[in-house]
């Protein structure tokens, strides 16, 4: 399948200089997406090794396995399932530990532009925002069938936001005198509630859509219920990377390495996280949010 989508990783010499792969390690990518990051993983292997990529959303696993040669994906192993899966974390893994494993948290370019996923305010599609089209709750659903006070609860609790009640109150309203929410209610929903703000450096729906999309696809459950597995999966000295793009994401990856490092399971490799260069955000702005956490793994067992 010939594709022309595309998706800018983020930070990937900082990736890779962090994973530090070589000829012959087993490497796995979390949230393959376009397949940027593993590419270069790929390429690190020298054509000896193993590559595993995740992905919850079987378009990009397809899009990215046909950026691939056949040959090359003799080497590869693609697997369609959310990471926080244990059975197929289980599966994958059997016997062989990990030298280096990769999160990029989020969604990719390919989901927010193609209106169809619903993802985008600028979107025209339903609002879906499911990154696993066979899961059942859609972002439609969350707006249709919650509480006014319950969709207020949700924009505060998952994307932090200090006008929660008002937009809640406002897409209520529109409820009432329409059918269908689209992305362009609550887009407006969201300008109305900040219209006497002028200057804002992102766009005011920007939060509501995140607490939307974190709530559908159950983001930061997930994540707490795969980091430690996937980090208990490493070898002694392997390493694993995890680039988030908010503020809830990074804290919990926060939290997770510090308790894990506690134990003396992991080594933080770098105490803060790192941020992509000017020059990169400036060619790429989705990366501007960007942090990137590295730990090694010191268990041996
Ligand atoms: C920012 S994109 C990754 C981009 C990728 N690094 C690249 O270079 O193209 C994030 C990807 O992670 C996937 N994803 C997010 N949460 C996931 C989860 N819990 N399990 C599996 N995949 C997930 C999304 O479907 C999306 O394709």
């Amino acid at each position: 399948m010939a594709c022309s989508a595309r998706h800018d990783p983020v930070m990937v010499s900082e990736v890779m200089d962090a994973l530090g792969i070589v000829s012959g390690m087993v490497v796995v990518d979390l949230t393959v997406g376009l397949g940027g990051h593993a590419r270069e993983m790929f390429n690190h292997l020298g054509g000896n090794g193993i590559l595993v990529g995740f992905d919850q959303d079987h378009e990009a696993i397809k899009i990215a396995k046909s950026k691939f040669t056949d040959e090359e994906n003799k080497q590869i192993q693609w697997v369609h399932a959310n990471f926080r899966d244990t059975e197929c974390v289980q599966n994958i893994v059997k016997n062989k530990r990990i030298d280096a494993c990769l999160m990029d948290l989020g969604v990719s370019s390919f989901q927010l532009d193609v209106p169809r996923r619903g993802f985008s305010f600028q979107g025209t599609g339903v609002l879906d925002m499911r990154m696993n089209s066979e899961n059942c709750v859609t972002a439609k659903d969350i707006l249709d069938g919650f509480s006014e006070h319950d969709l207020a609860d949700v924009f505060y609790l998952y994307g932090q936001e200090r006008k929660s009640r008002a937009i809640a109150r406002s897409i209520a309203r529109k409820r009432r005198a329409k059918k269908d929410i689209t992305a362009q209610d609550l887009a407006q929903s969201a300008s109305y509630a900040y219209r006497k703000m002028t200057r804002r450096r992102i766009h005011p729906a920007t939060k509501i859509f995140q607490a939307l999309r974190i709530l559908v696809n159950d983001e930061l459950n997930a994540l707490a219920d795969a980091l430690p597995l996937w980090c208990s999966s490493l070898k002694p000295g392997g390493r694993m990377c995890v680039i988030s793009y908010h503020s809830l994401e990074d804290g919990l990856v926060k939290n997770v390495f510090r308790t894990l490092t506690k134990e003396k399971r992991l080594r933080l490799v770098c105490k803060k996280p790192l941020v992509p260069s000017e020059e990169e955000v400036f060619k790429n702005p989705r990366s501007r949010s960007a942090k990137l956490r590295i730990v090694e793994s010191c268990t041996h067992d």
